[in-house]
Formats: structure tokens, C-alpha cells, sequence
């Protein structure tokens, strides 16, 4: 396993520590100053040390700007300065304004104290220091190198390995958290809600359409719907379901189903795809038995009516819009 050494240095103090463990570790030892991203790449474990000043880890950029060039590389970045490592609020403060979060996961962190010497810095920054009470110090101590040592020889962050999780499944629909790789690089967790397909159908005459006024539990509202329902028989297809529903839910029976389409019912948690039907050459059937828990009551609304009653606010089911879009948009 090969292991570099990087640090950025303005006092000593950091090079000091970054001397210490790359002496302990055998590995290779470089100013910041005079590395090139490319040289990185050989190495498993990079290590980067880097001083604090005034709120800011120097040279950070070096593994900002090449982050995604050392993905599945061991990174540990240690910082040095003034300010004791107890102090957990001055720490987080550093990190968060330092370090990108989609970071945070993949390197590790750790915080030695450094030095200051009036004599290295210039007047300036002395009667800054000395405004702010800070005075001369040297805290820098060999024995605050263990953890990063311990760190480098054991392996990198453990990458959350995230996995698919069933929550809930049913034969209508599946419930599931699954890990997916985002085109922009990134990883997370979704939920996914997974209904078998759909299918939705618009019957209509020349001047009329038939949508059903059902009584939704989910909202506690009786809404105004083209009649549709999931393909939850076995081999079913969109066609044979699309006439079933139509029987069961609005007593007719068609001629002719023309397909228009799909669409998708809420693509932002939910993979329920919708297929699209027109129904024509109607007659009344009465051949199927409603679902138990179906109150439905079928409405012909004359198609001229359809637009205002949208606009009112009279239809507002997502599903029932989509498809009289796709029918009517013409009209
Ligand atoms: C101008 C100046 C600003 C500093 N700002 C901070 C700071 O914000 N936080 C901190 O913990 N230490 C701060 N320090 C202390 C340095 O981090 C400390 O001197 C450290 O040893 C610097 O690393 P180096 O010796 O490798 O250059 C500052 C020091 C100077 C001179």
C-alpha cells in the first residue's frame, strides 16, 4: 500500500507533523507547493496536512479541485492551529465552511495543535494576534500524530453499502428503499413506491364524455374520475384491463380502444405508469360486479362543459386531466 504525505505550511509546524508521519509510515513526503494533481495518482493513502489561518485549512483546493480524480483513494486531511481540539464547536465551524459536504463521507479528519512564534510572522499579523490576545505557544507535540497513523494503516471510510430494503409488498403494489448512482456522480437512497401498471379510459360519445363520481377514503372526497384501475391480473394487458375497468366501472362496453399513450401518476416517489385509452361505439353492460369498496356513480358531462369545469376546479384528478388532454386537446 503506498502512502504520500502532502502539507502546506507557512510556520513549520504542520511540515514538523507531516515529517513525523511519513518517517513512521515509510511513505513519500512532498510540499503542497510542488505537487501536481497527477502525482497523486499512484498512491492509495493520501495524506494532506495543512495550517489554519484565519478560519481557512490552506491549500484545501488541492483536494477540492480533484476530489472526484481521488475517489476510492484512502484520504485523510489533518489541520493544524492554534485553537484546542476540545473545542468541538470551533472544529465543526472550520470543517463545514472547508469542506463540501459530498466530502465529508469520503475523507477522514483530524486536528493538531500547532505553534506561534512572533518572530516567523509579520508585524502585521503580530499586532492582529496580539489585538486578539493570542500569544506565543508552541503546542505541538509528537504523540498527537497516533490517530492519523492508526487511520492510514486501517482502511478507508467505510462506504455506507446501501442496499434495496422491501418495506411493504402486496400483489398491487411494492414499497421499496433502493440505492441509485445520480447521473451527476452522486449516490442516495429512494423510496420507491411501486404499483403494478395502470390503465385509464375516457369512453365518449360525439357531444359527451362519461367520468364517475367516486368516493375517495385517501381524501375523504367524493371526485369527479375517468374510470381506471391496475393490471393485478396475472398476464393481464393494458387492453383486456382497460375493458375490464371499463365494464366494472362504468357499465359499458366499446367497439373501440384507442390508445393514447401514458403518463406517469407522480415520478417524484412513484413508478405508476398510467395507460392511456379512448373508448368509442359505446353500449351498456352489465356483465361485472363493482369492487366491494367501490361507491361510483358514472356522470355524462357534455364535452363543451369539460374545459370550464376544469377551470372551476370541478375536476382536479391528475389522471382524468391527463387523458382528457390527450382526447379533447384537439377539440
Ligand atoms: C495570521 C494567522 C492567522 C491564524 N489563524 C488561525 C485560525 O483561524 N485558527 C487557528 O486554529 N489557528 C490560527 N493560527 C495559528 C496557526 O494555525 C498556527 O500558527 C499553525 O501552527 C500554522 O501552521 P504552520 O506552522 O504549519 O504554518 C493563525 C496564525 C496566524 C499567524
Amino acid at each position: 500500500m503506498s502512502t504520500i504525505v502532502i502539507y502546506k505550511t507557512k510556520y513549520g509546524s504542520t511540515k514538523q507533523y507531516a515529517e513525523w508521519i511519513a518517517e513512521e509510515l515509510s511513505a513519500d513526503l512532498k510540499n503542497a507547493d510542488t505537487v501536481k494533481p497527477e502525482d497523486l495518482t499512484p498512491y492509495d493513502t493520501i495524506i494532506f496536512g495543512a495550517g489554519v489561518y484565519i478560519g481557512c485549512i490552506s491549500g484545501i483546493g488541492l483536494i477540492q479541485d480533484n476530489f472526484e480524480q481521488f475517489k476510492g483513494k484512502n484520504i485523510i486531511l489533518f489541520t493544524v492551529g492554534l485553537t484546542d481540539p476540545k473545542n468541538k464547536g470551533k472544529y465543526l465551524e472550520l470543517v463545514s465552511k472547508n469542506i463540501p459536504e459530498n466530502m465529508m463521507d469520503a475523507i477522514r479528519i483530524f486536528h493538531l495543535r500547532g505553534a506561534l512564534d512572533y518572530k516567523k510572522i509579520g508585524l502585521g499579523n503580530r499586532l492582529m494576534m496580539k489585538r486578539m490576545k493570542i500569544f506565543e505557544a508552541d503546542f505541538v507535540d509528537k504523540e498527537s500524530i497516533r490517530p492519523i497513523i492508526e487511520a492510514a494503516r486501517s482502511p478507508g471510510p467505510q462506504k455506507k453499502t446501501l442496499k434495496t430494503t422491501t418495506i411493504y409488498e402486496n400483489h398491487r403494489f411494492k414499497i421499496e428503499t433502493k440505492p441509485v448512482h445520480l447521473p451527476n456522480g452522486n449516490d442516495r437512497e429512494y423510496l420507491f413506491i411501486q404499483p403494478v401498471p395502470a390503465v385509464c379510459i375516457l369512453p365518449m360519445d360525439e357531444t359527451s364524455v362519461y367520468l364517475i363520481k367516486q368516493y375517495r377514503a385517501v381524501i375523504d372526497q367524493y371526485i369527479l374520475e375517468v374510470p381506471a384501475g391496475g393490471m393485478d391480473q396475472a398476464g393481464e394487458e393494458p387492453l383486456d384491463c382497460a375493458k375490464r375497468e371499463l365494464a366494472e366501472e362504468a357499465r359499458f362496453s366499446a367497439k373501440e380502444y384507442i390508445p393514447r399513450g401514458y403518463v406517469y401518476s407522480s415520478p417524484g416517489f412513484c413508478t405508476e405508469k398510467l395507460w392511456l385509452f379512448e373508448a368509442r361505439g359505446l353500449t351498456p353492460c352489465e356483465d361485472f360486479a363493482r369492487d366491494e369498496d367501490e361507491i361510483i356513480e358514472v356522470v355524462k358531462i357534455q364535452k363543451t362543459d369539460i374545459w370550464k369545469m376544469i377551470h372551476n376546479g370541478e375536476i382536479v384528478d391528475g389522471k382524468t386531466l391527463s387523458i382528457l388532454a390527450k382526447c379533447l386537446g384537439e377539440t
